[in-house]
């Protein structure tokens, strides 16, 4: 089939409110916009503004009352506790109607925060979906930072109410969440007012008279009562949630998401992208504390009338590299998601992919993969296994969906490797170089995206429009920088090659080395440091902290190192994967002071690089080039 891609970019660009009009006639509103973009609201204008919608109606209600009640909505499969649960449409509305009223019953209301920390088991999204039933704002806490870092959260958005569990299932450990949230609310200025908690089997939280309440006991009660919440009509430009994400310092950036806008970009998706009909299964392999899992495991699938699959498990160990296969062909899978390392590592595992004839995967169309780069190889070893297409697609916490895609839905374009192919409709790409100016195709700048950025993509960060404006508008005026650095090539390809901040991806997950560069200053012994990414064969980057010492430290560098690599998984969390910390004498750096990290970033994978002009000793470089060799870090040049 031919693409109707290229026809249907252009009528965006023709007339974008029209086409996003019309996109927004697939969701139900209880009042009709004044305007379709008003360019005068918010930072650079609003979608939808006067409409008033709610996005649990649009993802259970009507879908029940369409006829769907009794289809699959949501499908839980954990291989870590063995467990398996179908939700049906009319089930998942039931019970979100039920914590609704609960969060009602604590004082919840329109606008209020609620923070959900939480595993991936089905009461995640039954809490995110029972926010905005009543017009609350969820901002979701991924189960794999620290304390601190939900305390920042805590502080940030000051929730009324805290969901969350007593525990999630790591392999071979369980993660006592009660402890940490306790601890996070001690850190915290803010405190919320309640907590309830999901007992799960394996681990029964202490619960804190007066503040803490049992999810079972208190959904019990509101069911034997009676207790249902209606859907609350928001305004369409109503914040549906925060998300933080990792910014340039340790202080994450509270991504807004607002709620009618959120609704049309994602439904539109479900079609032209991932080509899914209602009524099929989709799954996103992610995790609901990330964006991919707000948007295509919550959000996305169900507003489309999906059944979506919430897992709770790894690609590998869990018990092994077949588990994908398995929950593919269990639950008739019909588009998958998830991220190039997920894949790196199932090849790891089983290179010839002995684990796929075991399982019938007819049902499977398509296999979507972001999150970071996904490089040729992986992408090539999927296909010939899995025989379907892969398709990498590009997007930010702070667009919510895809900014470049092979719309599958459209009609595929050819497929080139390495590129995640085309903007989608709303996003008017440009490459531009340091002045501003837009740079020839095939040659790499910052990729910026036109303003106003389309429905879906955040208006502004969490009470923070200043920020906002200083971080994504300041350096491209009239546009949105990514802070992803790339090229475009003659057909109008993009190619996404590197981050222009301090951000690196870790199996998918973006840290900040800034953060953790203020942890490891803040060890007693250290007296500068440096953390930067390094090639990972495995999670595509992984942190490596260098660190000059004080002198007179009373103890063996090793210890020390130990240390360090403790603080930053408590500081920060186990997801940081942050393991390696190589002590130095000095640290590279230009006459003015500035730590040479690409430098450094270059020496340790192996790359060739020109010694900066600016170096105020070079003998540093081969100082560095010794010490990661020592302990076996560097790559062959
Ligand atoms: N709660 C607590 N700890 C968590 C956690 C959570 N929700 N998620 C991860 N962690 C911990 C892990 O246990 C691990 O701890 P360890 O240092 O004690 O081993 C650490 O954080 C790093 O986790 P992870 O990045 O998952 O690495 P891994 O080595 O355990 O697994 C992969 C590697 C590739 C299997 C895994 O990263 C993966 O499944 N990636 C898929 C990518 C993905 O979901 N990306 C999201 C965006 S699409
Ligand atoms: P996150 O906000 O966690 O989704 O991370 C977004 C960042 O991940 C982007 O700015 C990119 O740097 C990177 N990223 C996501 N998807 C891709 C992709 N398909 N190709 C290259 N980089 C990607």
């Amino acid at each position: 089939m031919t693409s109707r891609y290229h026809e249907v970019y252009e009528s965006w660009k023709r007339d974008a409110e029209s086409f996003w009009a019309q996109a927004a006639a697939d969701i139900d509103w209880s009042r009709p916009w004044d305007k379709v973009f008003d360019a005068d609201a918010g930072v650079y204008g609003r979608w939808f503004a006067g409409a008033e919608c709610n996005t649990a109606h649009n993802c259970l209600d009507r879908h029940v009352a369409a006829g769907r009640g009794d289809q699959a909505a949501l499908i839980y499969d954990s291989p870590v506790t063995g467990a398996k649960q179908t939700y049906t449409y009319s089930e998942l509305t039931d019970a979100v109607a039920t914590l609704a009223a609960v969060l009602r019953k604590h004082g919840v209301e329109k606008g209020d925060r609620v923070i959900v920390y939480m595993p991936m088991i089905p009461e995640a999204a039954i809490g995110m979906l029972a926010c905005a039933r009543i017009g609350a704002i969820h901002s979701v806490v991924f189960g794999g930072f620290a304390a601190r870092e939900l305390a920042t959260r805590i502080d940030d958005s000051t929730p009324k109410l805290i969901l969350s569990a007593s525990c999630g299932i790591e392999p071979g450990r369980i993660v006592k969440y009660k402890p940490l949230l306790d601890e996070a609310i001690d850190l915290s200025a803010h405190k919320p007012s309640a907590c309830i908690v999901h007992q799960r089997e394996m681990e029964t939280a202490d619960l804190i008279a007066g503040r803490d309440f049992d999810w079972a006991d208190e959904t019990a009660a509101a069911s034997a009562a009676g207790d249902r919440a209606d859907c609350v009509p928001v305004a369409a430009t109503d914040p549906l949630y925060i998300l933080y994400t990792s910014g340039t310092t340790g202080q994450p950036k509270g991504v807004v998401r607002d709620t009618g806008g959120h609704m049309v970009a994602l439904k539109w998706t479900m079609d032209a992208v991932y080509d899914v009909r209602p009524g099929e299964v989709f799954w996103a392999a992610s995790d609901v504390g990330w964006v991919v899992g707000h948007s295509y495991i919550v959000y996305a699938p169900l507003l489309h009338g999906c059944a979506t699959v919430l897992f709770e498990g790894k690609p590998v160990g869990t018990p092994d590299a077949g588990t994908f296969w398995r929950v593919i062909a269990e639950h008739d899978v019909a588009a998958l998601f998830t991220a190039p390392t997920a894949f790196r590592a199932i090849k790891k595992e089983d290179p010839d992919g002995s684990l796929i004839g075991k399982y019938d995967l007819s049902s499977l169309r398509t296999l979507f993969l972001a999150g970071e780069r996904a490089d040729p190889d992986t992408i090539q070893w999927a296909e010939r296994m899995l025989n379907v297409p892969v398709i990498d697609h590009w997007w930010q916490t702070e667009t919510g969906w895809p900014i470049a895609a092979n719309p599958v839905g459209l009609g595929s374009l050819p497929v080139k490797y390495g590129s995640p192919t085309v903007p989608m409709p709303g996003y008017d790409m440009a490459i531009l170089d340091e002045a501003q100016a837009p740079v020839a195709a095939g040659e790499m700048g910052a990729i910026c995206i036109k303003l106003p950025l389309p429905p879906g993509c955040f208006p502004t960060l969490w009470q923070n429009d200043e920020r906002f404006r200083d971080s994504y508008l300041a350096e491209f005026p009239g546009y949105y920088s990514t802070s992803d650095a790339g090229y475009r090539d003659e057909d109008g390809y993009l190619y996404i090659m590197a981050r222009t901040d301090d951000i690196i991806n870790v199996a998918g997950h973006r840290l900040s080395t800034g953060g953790m560069e203020e942890v490891l200053a803040s060890h007693p012994d250290v007296a500068e440091c440096a953390v930067i990414g390094i090639a990972d064969q495995m999670k595509g980057q992984v942190p490596a902290g260098f660190v000059v010492l004080k002198s007179g430290v009373g103890r063996s560098i090793e210890e020390v190192e130990r240390e360090i690599v403790l603080l930053v998984r408590e500081k920060i969390g186990p997801v940081a994967a942050f393991k390696i910390v190589v002590t130095v004498g000095r640290l590279p750096k230009t006459r003015s002071g500035k730590i040479l990290r690409k430098t450094m970033r270059s020496i340790a994978d192996g790359e060739t690089y020109t010694v900066p002009a600016t170096i105020d000793d070079p003998a540093i470089l081969d100082e560095i080039s010794l010490a990661l060799s020592e302990r076996g870090v560097a790559k062959a040049g």
